[in-house]
């Protein structure tokens, strides 16, 4: 028999701190492992139009999040997944957003590849993915990391150099879609740009984190927005993942202003979600330091970024 590549995240063993997190109804999902159930089929499935979930067996999905704060564990190593990228999501991000948002064989894009989490987490899931990515020394790490994961279900994925600002991206996007997938438009959406001028991750200036100031920012980051929305299906979702920034003693809601723009844009917000900022070792130093600050400045530690879903309308 042919062996599932599902993957499930379990609970791990209760410390204090999860009885207390459980008692206040607080979920803590930890690193993804190998399943432990699959999922009998039903004769008829009862699925909605935008993912494989069988409502018949709903309580079966355990690993499905359905709060709207997550609290995550470790990174997922799985695979090619690795933390390398400063900058990179948790792989459990896009692994729950293709799993609520997508059928299998379905088309995924993602307008920030960066090192190429969400294709990764395609070839595990069993969908297809497409990214754009503007440095040519992250699109050449991420096809690397791509090429890596192993391919069960025999998916594509294709990554397009390029700045996702203009037209010709986006051409060049439905190009590889007619001739790769005989097919105009992708069913997922998933961006997860620069926070600004946070992380510094070149020096081109199409980057976005090199715009000078905020309006420029989201000006572009709107582009984006609006550039690939006739890629993606009626009724189908995309998926913002942000942070807030803190610049010269105020707190920046880029989360917000980003929301506004996609809603701008022919969107509904469907959920804001809330998750973890979980600092590592090297940082608990840093993170004394930034405790005195906010002690003194009046403000509070970012532990939190975003991740919103929207439905096209
Ligand atoms: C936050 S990172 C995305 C990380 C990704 N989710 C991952 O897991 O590796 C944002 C990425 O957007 C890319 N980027 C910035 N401006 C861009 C633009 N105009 N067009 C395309 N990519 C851009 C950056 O090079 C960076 O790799």
């Amino acid at each position: 028999m042919k062996k599932k590549n599902n993957k499930k995240i379990i609970y791990k063993t209760k410390d204090k701190s999860e009885l207390i997190r459980e008692e206040l109804g607080i979920n803590y999902f930890t690193e993804k492992e190998t399943p432990t159930i699959v999922i009998p089929k039903s004769k008829y499935p009862k699925t909605t139009i935008y993912n494989d979930i069988d409502l018949n067996n709903w309580k079966d999905y355990g690993d499905i999040i359905t709060d709207s704060l997550w609290l995550l564990g470790a990174r997922d190593k799985s695979g090619a997944h690795s933390g390398e990228y400063h900058g990179n999501f948790v792989p459990q991000i896009p692994h729950q957003a293709i799993l609520r948002y997508t059928k299998k064989n379905e088309i995924v894009l993602d307008t920030f590849l960066g090192s190429g989490t969400t294709l990764i987490e395609c070839k595990q899931l069993g969908r297809n993915g497409i990214g754009i990515e503007l440095l040519p020394n992250m699109v050449k790490r991420a096809k690397e990391l791509i090429l890596q994961e192993q391919n069960p279900f025999k998916v594509k994925t294709d990554i397009i150099e390029g700045d996702n600002t203009i037209p010709e991206t986006v051409e060049n996007v439905k190009k590889i879609l007619k001739e790769n997938y005989e097919s105009d438009t992708v069913q997922l959406i998933i961006m997860h740009p620069p926070y600004h001028d946070i992380i510094k991750f070149s020096d081109n200036s199409n980057d976005l984190c090199n715009t000078k100031t905020t309006e420029e920012f989201l000006d572009k980051f709107s582009q984006v927005v609006k550039n690939t929305y006739s890629l993606l299906d009626e009724k189908r979702f995309l998926v913002l993942v942000i942070g807030d920034k803190y610049s010269q003693s105020e707190w920046v809601p880029l989360s917000f202003y980003t929301m506004q723009k996609v809603l701008e844009n022919g969107y509904k917000l469907k959920s804001i979600v809330i998750k973890n900022i979980s600092g590592n070792r090297a940082k608990r130093n840093a993170e004394q330091l930034w405790r005195r600050r906010a002690l003194g400045g009046g403000f509070y530690i970012f532990k939190h970024e975003y991740i919103m879903f929207f439905q096209k309308r």
